[in-house]
């Protein structure tokens, strides 16, 4: 078994980034738990098959493969909206969260990010991390990152999304979006993500 770090928050919290950096650092394999969603959500709409039956939909997510994920073809909009719709069925949430659990045995040690990883997929997360941000700065950084990367966007339409997906996230009836009672809270909101690696590698060195 290896040495666990589970990071959840809500969208474009910081989670990816500062996920990305603390596997780089420790040499520990990474998991971004919202692309077996996205790719899930994927391989169902290239298929043609509905989003609301729950077991096309579970087949297709015992089907994934864990390796090959990659964010640049699952970031459109609509793979984000169909993967947060396919998230409520308790079917698929099991077949991946296997799957994760799976990848989370992998040694060294791994970093897995989500929504559930420290409630539900690795509960027992020697470090957990909760990155939160408020909505606003949530969805500033999302509209800055369109524009830098020489896209148009209306920042209206990406903040009532973060809100739409926030409110999805944390309704759910199955495994909703909360912090685990022992995770530590990071509000990104006016800290720097320098500013959270640092504190996320005090926590992490004070547990390895
Ligand atoms: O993080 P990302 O936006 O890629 O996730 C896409 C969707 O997948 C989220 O809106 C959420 O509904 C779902 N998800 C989840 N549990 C996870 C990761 C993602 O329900 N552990």
């Amino acid at each position: 078994m290896g040495f666990v770090i589970a990071i959840d928050g809500p969208a474009a919290a910081g989670k990816g980034t500062l996920s990305r950096r603390i596997a780089k650092t420790y040499g520990f394999q990474h998991l971004d738990t919202g692309l077996t969603y996205r790719a899930t959500a994927k391989a169902l709409l290239d298929a043609g098959l509905p989003l609301d039956d729950e077991e096309v939909a579970e087949r297709m997510a015992r089907e994934l493969h864990l390796g090959g994920l990659d964010r640049s073809v699952l970031s459109r909009h609509e793979i984000g909206e169909a993967a947060s719709k396919i998230a409520v069925m308790p079917s698929v949430r099991r077949a991946l969260v296997e799957a994760q659990q799976a990848f989370s045995r992998r040694e060294p040690g791994t970093v897995l990010d989500g929504r559930d990883i420290g409630t539900v997929v690795c509960p027992d997360a020697p470090v957990k991390l909760y990155v939160t941000a408020s909505s606003e700065v949530r969805a500033k950084r999302r509209f800055d990152e369109i524009i830098a990367g020489g896209g148009e966007a209306d920042f209206g339409a990406i903040f009532a999304d973060v809100k739409k997906r926030d409110e999805r996230d944390m309704g759910r009836a199955d495994s909703p979006l909360r912090p685990a009672d022992d995770a530590h809270l990071l509000d990104t909101s006016e800290m720097s993500i320098e500013a959270a690696f640092q504190a996320a590698k005090s926590l992490i060195d004070a547990a390895l």
